[in-house]
């Protein structure tokens, strides 16, 4: 199947821009340090309520362009955050847009009205909320994922979900900025998913590369999720993409990720899900979303 597009960004003048380069999206998603880039909120300080009501119109701005597509929102969480936070946050977030239930058949869910997935760190209590979320009828991107293991665990702690409401997102940019060829992962985790019912969608992200962005669509990946400067090189406009001096590792010999048989049987809880770059990755989004408000 061809993989569909969805543009990183948390500004919707750029969702208009890729509209007008490719024509079409597929989705979009948004992070706190996306957040934290949006122009309108660059130097600026929020109360905690204003922050979530700045959220909250950037997502309606991007769903209202994208009236077909997904949108993913993330949770507040740092390392300490209890899944009961993340849930009582993602049934909040998920009546921003639309959103046809998950009850709905999936000729009526892909007509009509934007979707949210309600993203969440690859952490036990991410895994803890994604199980309960999916089984309340909410559509979950599982985000931060570094290995295998931890693509497994999503699948087994989300069985019973309908295909397309749960994303698996590995950062294939951030393995490759320590050394580690990221997109074996992608590679790794579309051979391990063969084996199972297909209800969770890979979606390649932390795309830092043309070559990351063309390897995704010959893997046959499900998803990409990529910045504007991405799509402006692929179309041919714009230039070779410099992702703030990150993954300019060309040339440099990359370390395989070797592929693993890892059963998708087990219950969630059961599988290796520790990896450090989860753990910074969750205190950099909560430390850029603190950033906004104001402490005073
Ligand atoms: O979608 C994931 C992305 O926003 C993270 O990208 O470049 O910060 O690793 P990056």
């Amino acid at each position: 199947m061809a993989t569909k597009f969805f543009l990183d960004s948390g500004d919707p003048k750029e969702t208009k821009e890729v509209l007008t380069l490719l024509g079409k999206l597929d989705g979009q998603t948004t992070n706190p340090s996306l957040i934290a880039k949006n122009p309108d909120a660059v130097g600026k300080k929020f109360t905690s309520e204003e922050i979530y009501s700045f959220y909250e119109n950037v997502v309606k701005q991007i769903s209202s362009q994208i009236p077909n597509g997904s949108v993913s929102i993330e949770v507040y969480a740092d390392n300490n955050t209890k899944a009961e936070a993340m849930i009582e946050q993602g049934l909040k977030f998920n009546t921003w847009i639309p959103n046809p239930s998950t009850n709905r058949s999936d000729d009526y869910r892909l007509r009509y009205g934007a979707r949210a997935h309600i993203k969440l760190p690859t952490t036990a209590e991410g895994l803890k909320a994604a199980s309960e979320l999916v089984k309340q009828g909410v559509r979950v991107n599982m985000t931060l994922v570094f290995s295998q293991a931890q693509a497994a665990a999503i699948y087994a702690a989300t069985k019973g979900a309908k295909k397309g409401d749960v994303f698996v997102s590995p950062f294939v940019g951030r393995l490759d900025d320590r050394g580690e060829n990221g997109m074996d992962l992608i590679k790794n985790i579309l051979t391990m998913y063969k084996g199972g019912d297909g209800h969770v969608e890979v979606l390649s992200a932390s795309i830092r590369s043309l070559e990351h962005f063309t390897k995704t669509i010959e893997l046959g990946c499900d998803l990409i999720t990529a910045p504007l400067k991405a799509y402006k090189e692929w179309v041919g406009f714009g230039s070779p993409l410099s992702m703030d001096g990150r993954g300019q590792g060309e040339g440099v010999q990359l370390k395989p990720i070797p592929y693993q048989e890892i059963s998708l049987d087990k219950p969630w809880q059961e599988y290796n899900i520790a990896h450090e770059l989860t753990d910074k990755g969750v205190e950099k989004f909560a430390a850029d979303w603190n950033n906004l408000i104001d402490q005073n």
